[in-house]
């Protein structure tokens, strides 16, 4: 009996392993599949972080290869040329929804960043115009927030500076503030550093960050087993982290809608939503609900804060180990801002060095490499291959970042392979904006991104210098995996400039 059971299984696996290598000819390339483990051998033999395994995969398979990632059918793009192509159509244009991502919206299709579906489109493009209309996008609103901000950061990097010889364990300093930018975006108020809401959002939201790196790659290459080891898997962890980000949201809705005037007069862009939820409460089928609301918060303030402040600590680690190229963005700066004065995105293109250093930081500090897989809506055909509906396709932006053919020498910080002859930003530096994405699922923050970052390392390298401590081996670039990278916890001496 015992024999027949595993001559059955081994004939299954056999059988399946002939259908799953020969079932779609027209498939992208790839490597061989195994029953059950799908790529899993090759993509652990190839590197131990992922993006760099696909990297090198796609070496070998090219531009648009198929990979089964344990159970999990999926298309890597790793060109520029197919990146552009491919995710600009319509029909690639959903998101790849299982595991965490559904568990995160309470198992529900709901909101912008991880959703797909006729309410995505109408809310991405509500919330683009009426977050614009206050201010967000908008350079002089989203400069005098920052400005804010960045004063409340060198006031605590002066204190550094002056305590302990400046040396400092750089690790989450970016976070308050930058979580504080987003937040006054939605809600129309900037809270205090001291305010326990901003302390305790942060608190939930690396409470769900952290529930993720319990199970990393295991839990998206076989979703069904973080129920059945939820607590070695992060899942209930994340289930509490979730419960207590929506109790978060709902005191937070309730707040607004206790203000007389929230819908007659709104405020803010939180206003404005709870406005339209009341204008639509009859309609047979709407995009404005409270549940939907909940999610587009969740959405925007997790994207939108540790993606700026993991960009900001891989700068300041940049500044740390290439002490000539922060000496040269110095003498930029120097003659340009006076001491304690604070940097305006309209000066861009007046300090050519130091925004290409800011374009070699999102370029070698990528914090997103392997982001969140777009989802085919219907069968697509695609240069002579075919990729059916439902498969999750994700473009691999460390092939670009790290492309020897593009960069030369794509390790190294190096801001000159942005500036061409005249001194002034190359056509290479265009090519960053692929670290957010193409097309109708792009990146819904770039502008406030990119004015962030621009901001806050143009006043912070004005105003600081970074070194790295005497005696000490220097830190390593090798990043925390996590869904977004973050660079290790590093130790750095800070000094005053004024
Ligand atoms: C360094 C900073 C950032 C980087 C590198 C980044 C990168 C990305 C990437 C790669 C995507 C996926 C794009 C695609 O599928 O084509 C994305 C989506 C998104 N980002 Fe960002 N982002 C950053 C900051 C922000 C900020 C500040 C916000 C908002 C406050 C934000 C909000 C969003 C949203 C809502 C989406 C989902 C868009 C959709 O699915 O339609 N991001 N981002």
């Amino acid at each position: 009996m015992f024999t027949a059971l595993v001559v059955l299984f081994l004939s299954v696996l056999i059988v399946s392993f002939i259908l799953d290598n020969l079932k779609n000819s027209k498939r992208p390339p790839g490597p061989v599949r195994y029953p059950i483990i799908g790529n899993l051998p090759q993509i652990l033999a190839a590197d131990k972080y992922v993006y760099k395994a696909y990297f090198k995969l796609a070496k070998i398979y090219g531009g648009i290869m198929s990979l089964k990632v344990g159970s999990q059918e999926m298309v890597i793009l790793s060109t520029l040329d197919v990146m552009k192509e491919l995710l600009d159509k319509d029909e690639v244009g959903g998101r790849m929804w299982t595991g965490v991502l559904v568990d995160r919206a309470n198992g529900k299709n709901l909101g912008i960043a991880f959703s797909q579906g006729r309410h995505q489109g109408i809310l991405k493009v509500f919330a683009q115009k009426k977050l614009r209309e206050f201010g967000f996008g908008k350079r002089e609103s989203m400069e005098s927030i920052m400005s804010i901000e960045l004063q409340e950061m060198m006031e605590g990097l002066r204190k550094v500076a002056k305590t302990n010889g400046g040396k400092h364990r750089m690790e989450r300093f970016f976070q308050l503030s930058l979580l504080n930018v987003v937040w006054t975006m939605l809600a129309g108020k900037r809270y205090s550093h001291d305010d326990p809401r901003l302390h305790k959002l942060l608190k939930l939201n690396s409470m769900w960050f952290q529930s993720g790196n319990f199970g990393g790659g295991i839990v998206i290459a076989y979703p069904f087993l973080r129920f059945l080891f939820p607590n070695l898997l992060g899942y209930n962890l994340q289930k509490e982290a979730n419960a207590k980000i929506y109790e978060f949201l709902t005191e937070m809705i309730a707040e607004h809608r206790s203000r007389e005037g929230y819908d007659t007069d709104p405020q803010s862009f939180n206003d404005i939503f709870l406005a339209q939820i009341k204008a639509d409460a009859d309609k047979e089928w709407t995009a404005f609900t409270d549940e939907q609301f909940k999610v587009v918060c969740y959405d925007m303030f997790q994207a939108g804060f540790e993606t700026t402040s993991n960009t900001m600590a891989f700068a300041i680690l940049f500044m740390v180990l290439n002490q000539e190229v922060q000496a040269k963005i110095q003498k930029e700066l120097d003659a340009f801002y006076p001491a304690g004065s604070v940097a305006s995105m309209n000066d861009r293109d007046k300090i050519p060095y130091t925004s290409a250093a800011v374009h070699e930081v999102f370029r070698l500090g990528n914090i997103l490499p392997f982001s969140d897989p777009r989802n085919t809506m219907e069968d697509v055909n695609f240069r002579g291959y075919f990729i059916p509906k439902d498969t999750p396709v994700a473009f691999n932006s460390f092939s670009i970042m790290r492309s020897e053919e593009l960069w030369g020498d794509p390790e190294n910080f190096r801001p000159e392979r942005f500036l061409g002859p005249d001194g002034k930003l190359n056509e290479k530096a265009k090519m960053m904006h692929i670290g957010f994405g193409v097309g109708k699922r792009s990146c819904l923050g770039e502008t406030l991104a990119q004015t962030t970052v621009f901001m806050a390392f143009t006043t912070l390298v004005r105003n600081f210098k970074f070194e790295p401590v005497p005696n000490k081996p220097l830190p390593t670039t090798e990043p925390v995996m996590g869904i977004i990278l973050s660079p290790q916890p590093y130790d750095l001496i800070v000094k005053a400039r004024d």
